[in-house]
């Protein structure tokens, strides 16, 4: 095995925009199912199906960063865990393109930021102008929303969990945004697109990110595989003229192609141009990304 965690690290240090401190360092290309993010200079490592590899732990151990590890492949989905290395305070910031997001890694499974979004969010903040209405649905921590009001847009933050829209409002605070200023909507996305659609409530732009599973307000279950258009279609019907959909699926069953095509099905003559991974994620290419141009 030749490779050499110091090395890996120096280079992608130097690879990552200038203002990032998180970023992929290994994509599951050195061992198949080892996962390694770099978060302000700590270690995430993500492990699917394998242990640690000795070798890998031993440069871990070399590298002297406080290392923390989870699992990909556990129904009890875990928080990670400190293994290695000075253990440091569980909330901290991390910059991206000179944007600070606030992670946790007791807060959960997931962090607070979703990596493989690096070039979507920056996009997004591209695309925004003063004025424009975004709204960002299974928003999550509101990482797209912050993006859009540092443009100037007016964002509405949609999200099923009362502690997401709470941890957006304190990413717009970290990064100067007075929360105040924006709107956040607690619930279920097909219900509050309905209601903003017989509201006559039309957006700029609206970003749909939605897990792979996950039930509407009537209990009733939603697939990606299976229901993508449907939420693409009840998105449009809410768009302004001449607006875009950021629509994205970490979804493995669905293939680009098929992805394609749901996305196409929803929003009939749109224009659809591809939003790709950061290049660092040169393993599985698993993230569909597409922008929808009226
Ligand atoms: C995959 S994460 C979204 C990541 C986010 N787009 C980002 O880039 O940071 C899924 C989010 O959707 C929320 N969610 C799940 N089902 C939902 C629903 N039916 N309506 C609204 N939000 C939902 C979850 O609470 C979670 O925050």
């Amino acid at each position: 095995m030749d490779f050499d965690l110091s090395e890996r690290l120096r280079a992608r240090r130097a690879e990552v925009p200038v203002d990032t401190d998180a970023y992929r360092v290994l994509d599951g290309t050195a061992w198949r199912g080892v996962f390694i993010d770099s978060l302000a200079e700590r270690l995430l490592v993500s492990l699917r199906d394998v242990e640690l590899p000795a070798a890998l732990e031993e440069q871990l151990r070399a590298c002297g960063l406080p290392v923390y590890l989870k699992r990909l492949d556990n129904d009890t989905k875990l928080p990670p865990r400190h293994i290695l290395g000075e253990p440091l305070p569980p909330r901290f910031g991390v910059l991206e393109n000179g944007i600070t997001y606030l992670l946790d890694l007791s807060a959960g499974y997931s962090q607070g930021l979703f990596l493989d979004q690096r070039l979507n969010r920056a996009e997004v903040r591209r695309r925004c102008r003063r004025g424009m209405r975004l709204l960002n649905t299974f928003a999550y921590t509101g990482a797209f929303s912050v993006c859009a009001a540092l443009a100037g847009a007016e964002t509405t933050t949609l999200d099923l969990a009362q502690p997401c829209l709470s941890w957006c409002r304190e990413n717009m605070a970290l990064n100067g945004i007075d929360p105040a200023q924006h709107h956040f909507c607690k619930g279920d996305t097909l219900h509050w697109l309905e209601r903003f659609e017989r509201q006559g409530r039309r957006f700029d732009a609206i970003i749909l990110d939605p897990p792979t599973f996950s039930r509407d307000a009537k209990g009733r279950i939603w697939r990606v595989e299976s229901d993508y258009d449907r939420l693409v279609a009840r998105a449009a019907a809410c768009l302004a003229p001449h607006g875009w959909l950021l629509c994205t699926t970490n979804c493995r069953k669905l293939s680009h192609a098929a992805f394609r095509n749901r996305v196409a099905a929803g929003i009939p003559g749109a224009q659809l141009s591809p939003a790709p991974m950061p290049p660092e994620f040169d393993g599985e290419n698993y993230l569909k990304g597409l922008w929808a141009q009226r």
